[in-house]
């Protein structure tokens, strides 16, 4: 005897499904009417959904809600292309915001220390805000006492990106470009440049970084999100133990402008070789501490060699109460752990919490800060006849 994989011969379960799909298509309008216009999936599917988030110098924003098939949730807006929430469960199952971020548009217009966005065109800081290229000198905008960080005044976090919808087997995401004009911010060339965030069924988000330049310009692009995998809003972020895949960083000065060392983690607060606790030494006396308020410091990756691009993981942070894990693997030589020193509770984020000090920290993949006057980092020069390519994946799980 074969065996039958249904109950139902094909025409008459066919017209059994079909019957159900009239059936249901007549009880439910809403599912009629988002299947009819772009198969936009209802809460809770796996898909993208789209919401007018208002206006920003006139130019219209969205939000972007990305689900996966496992529930993860991830919103993201073309404002400044910020991650504003990203829902993970905990070991239990339990659902939390586990980045820094406001609810509405208005919050993020009215200023905000970097949270979730695209960082550009010059993420973290460049000396005196100028560089030489083939003996011409560029002046960029200051906007961090004698620095210039993340790209001046206007940076790629306050723009209104262009936002299509790009969906895969087992993922979904939006791709947000603009082309960056000749001289924004100070910097030279036209700058074209796309950021593609990924939601896939493996509970990552990738982002993909892509410029081509018309002129010799330098480009360092990374997020910013801030991390607090017990929920935003829950306080400090001391507990979480961090693992950083560096044997060496570059310590700053006064104005955390790299001093051009490469200095060994071994025997310092700054080994993070196996996990530690972010606040079990975040108050040592310690010079690098004193200068950085704490961590705010670019980790020199343990790669083969300096032109080694290959996607490795580079940080893995794990809160022990809920379990909840997040590993960063990144094509970039560097990450700067920034502790959230500067939090200083004036802002009050999506769960109605205000942040204080360390109530969140960020993992910024990227060349090393300060590297186009400093000879001996790896370059961030992109010229015309090259492609700016860079990739982060930011994985979770439970453990
Ligand atoms: C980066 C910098 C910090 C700080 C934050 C934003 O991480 O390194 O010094 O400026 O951004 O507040």
């Amino acid at each position: 005897m074969t065996k039958s994989r249904s109950r139902f011969s094909y025409p008459t379960r066919a017209a059994f499904l079909g019957t159900l799909f009239a059936v249901l298509l007549a009880a439910f309008p809403l599912a009629r009417m988002s299947a009819a216009q772009d198969a936009t999936p209802m809460a809770g599917q796996a898909g993208i959904t789209s919401e007018s988030w208002g206006e920003s110098d006139g130019e219209d924003v969205t939000l972007y809600t990305l689900t996966n098939a496992n529930g993860m949730e991830v919103k993201i807006t073309n404002y400044g292309g910020i991650i504003t929430s990203v829902v993970v469960p905990d070991r239990d199952g339990n659902m939390e915001d586990v980045t820094l971020g406001f609810t509405t548009l208005d919050e993020y217009l009215e200023g905000h220390p970097y949270f979730g966005n695209i960082t550009g065109r010059y993420a973290n800081r460049i000396a005196r805000g100028t560089f030489d290229i083939d003996d011409e000198k560029f002046y960029l905008a200051l906007n961090n006492g004698p620095n210039t960080l993340h790209g001046g005044e206007k940076g790629f976090d306050k723009q209104v990106w262009a936002a299509e919808e790009v969906s895969g087997e087992g993922e979904v995401g939006v791709k947000l470009s603009r082309v960056s004009p000749d001289m924004e911010e100070g910097y030279p060339g036209n700058l074209d440049v796309d950021v593609t965030y990924t939601l896939t069924d493996n509970d990552e988000i990738r982002i993909d970084y892509h410029a081509t330049t018309d002129e010799p310009t330098h480009v360092n692009l990374t997020n910013h999100a801030y991390w607090n995998l017990a929920g935003e809003g829950s306080g400090s972020t001391d507990n979480h133990e961090l693992t950083l895949m560096a044997s060496n960083y570059t310590p700053v000065d006064e104005n955390l402008i790299p001093t051009g060392e490469i200095a060994p983690v071994a025997g310092t607060p700054f080994d993070f070789t196996t996990p530690h606790p972010i606040g079990e030494r975040v108050r040592d006396d310690f010079d690098q501490l004193v200068l950085g308020h704490g961590y705010d410091h670019n980790f020199v990756l343990d790669r083969e060699s300096p032109d080694d691009t290959t996607l490795m993981v580079a940080a893995r942070v794990v809160e022990p109460e809920s379990g909840r894990t997040l590993e960063i693997s990144t094509t970039e030589p560097g990450i700067q752990f920034y502790s959230g020193n500067f939090l200083d509770a004036t802002e009050v984020g999506a769960s109605g919490k205000m942040y204080r000090q360390g109530d969140g920290f960020a993992l910024e993949t990227q060349h090393y800060p300060n590297s186009p006057n400093e000879p001996g980092f790896p370059s961030t020069l992109l010229e015309p006849d090259e492609e700016f390519n860079s990739t982060t994946v930011y994985a979770f799980s439970v453990s």
